[in-house]
């Protein structure tokens, strides 16, 4: 298929077209425009506390291995031997000094250097060999207070450019409590969807509209025995940074209350006084509110169940999950499991939410098997954007009840998708780093 990815979009009014689910050849061209120059997340420290700790996932189709190295630093490098290919590290995670592919005996260090092999003689010998030339791909890493984000892409900007004013809003989460955040222990819930990568990433990055009839049944919106939801436009916003985008209330629990438990709500409630004075009014009620968020591209979470998680694509018509729980690593451990337990009950395969949502996106993918169907366009039209007076960062909108967030991360796709290199990539001015410069 030709196309021109900016006739695929229309940010304005708000449509996109359906092939964009579908066409392999779009897939393909997202794997180098996408995925292939955007930081990804990788891992939460916490997964990789010591020395020699070390984890595998996944950026889009790469296998890649995260290892905090003898020095404390992080490195991420691909999961595959330049000797023949084969990959290196079958664990989801452990510990170790190297790591030595199955074929030949290759052994790499906790940076992916080539140390040594089998017969190591016989390379001696061999001009223009360098040991230094053939260790595992390395990427460049970030970390975001705790959230490891890695790109194999030389020309990006600094994460902090790439996540720029959005992460006065992150702080919400990863900064509610001194000591910071961690991923409860026990691994990644994984699971498989017949769904395109970017209808999870859609729902997340700003689709509370579903909420209401998925999830509710279209009742009236008061949800939870520990405190009425109420989903409307009146304090309630989208905000949007570079495609990253959240769309929230300031119910401070609300999300959480759909856990039903009411220990849960009495330990957030007798934290909100320290976190309001810690992060300010505004930002304490999102912590746990009724809200969604993804960063771009495919890496979303929900505040209150805490659920985090990445969207890995496996062709246009496949999606792995991956989902970890995260909290303040100082929160009693008694009310860590109650989390726990409420987030895999709510968003897990086998979660009440969850199964609702994948459904939705399945059918929304598979469809367009049809020519005609994939021949039209989706309409991404509700809500005119409205700027917010308050002097927020990003894009405001106001009322979360919108496809605001949507229109930009569509936007931010074909944006990437029709650049040839990160310098048409327009990029939002960061303005907490230019403050704190000053
Ligand atoms: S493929 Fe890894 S050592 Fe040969
Ligand atoms: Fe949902």
């Amino acid at each position: 298929m030709n196309f021109d990815a900016s006739s695929l979009v229309d940010s304005e009014f708000g449509t996109v077209d359906r092939r964009i689910f579908w066409d392999k050849d779009i897939y393909e061209l997202e794997q180098e425009r996408i995925f292939a120059r955007s930081w990804l997340f990788v891992a939460h420290e916490s997964q990789i506390a010591e020395p020699g700790a070390f984890v595998t996932t996944y950026m889009a189709e790469d296998s890649v291995i995260v290892a905090r190295g003898d020095n404390d630093e992080i490195n991420v490098f691909l999961n595959s031997c330049p000797h023949r290919g084969n990959r290196v590290c079958f664990a989801d995670s452990g510990k170790g000094r190297q790591f030595t592919c199955n074929y030949h005996g290759w052994a790499f260090g906790l940076n992916g250097d080539l140390k040594k092999m089998p017969k190591m003689g016989l390379y001696k010998n061999t001009p223009g060999f360098r040991m230094e030339d053939w260790g595992l791909k390395r990427a460049r890493v970030g970390n975001y207070k705790g959230l490891i984000f890695a790109t194999f892409c030389e020309d990006a900007p600094s994460l902090e450019d790439w996540l720029g004013d959005f992460r006065w809003y992150l702080d919400a989460v990863l900064d509610v409590e001194p000591g910071g955040t961690e991923f409860l222990p026990g691994g990644a819930t994984r699971s498989v969807l017949k769904c395109n990568w970017k209808f999870p990433a859609d729902n997340f990055v700003g689709d509370i509209y579903h909420a209401l009839w998925t999830h509710l049944g279209g009742a009236e919106p008061t949800l939870g025995p520990h405190g009425g939801v109420v989903v409307d436009n009146e304090g309630s916003y989208q905000v949007s940074v570079n495609g990253h985008g959240w769309e929230f209330n300031h119910s401070f629990f609300g999300n959480a209350a759909t856990m039903g438990d009411k220990e849960i709500i009495r330990y957030m409630k007798s934290r909100e006084e320290a976190i309001t004075a810690r992060l300010g009014q505004f930002r304490a009620k999102m912590w746990g509110a009724v809200s969604s968020a993804t960063i771009f591209p495919n890496f979303s979470f929900l505040p209150g169940y805490f659920t985090f998680r990445t969207y890995q694509p496996r062709g246009p018509l496949e999606t792995e999950i991956h989902a970890w729980t995260l909290v303040p690593k100082n929160m009693p451990d008694e009310v860590k499991d109650r989390f726990r337990r409420g987030s895999m009950r709510t968003f897990s395969p086998a979660g009440i939410l969850e199964m609702d949502d994948g459904e939705n996106w399945e059918h929304s993918t598979t469809i367009n098997r049809g020519y005609v169907t994939r021949h039209q366009k989706l309409c991404y039209a509700m809500g005119a954007d409205t700027a917010v007076e308050e002097d927020l960062p990003g894009k405001v909108n106001a009322g979360q009840v919108s496809d605001h967030n949507q229109r930009l991360f569509f936007k931010r796709w074909a944006e990437m998708m029709k650049a040839e290199s990160w310098a048409d990539i327009p990029l939002a001015e960061n303005t907490l780093d230019r403050e704190a410069a000053e």
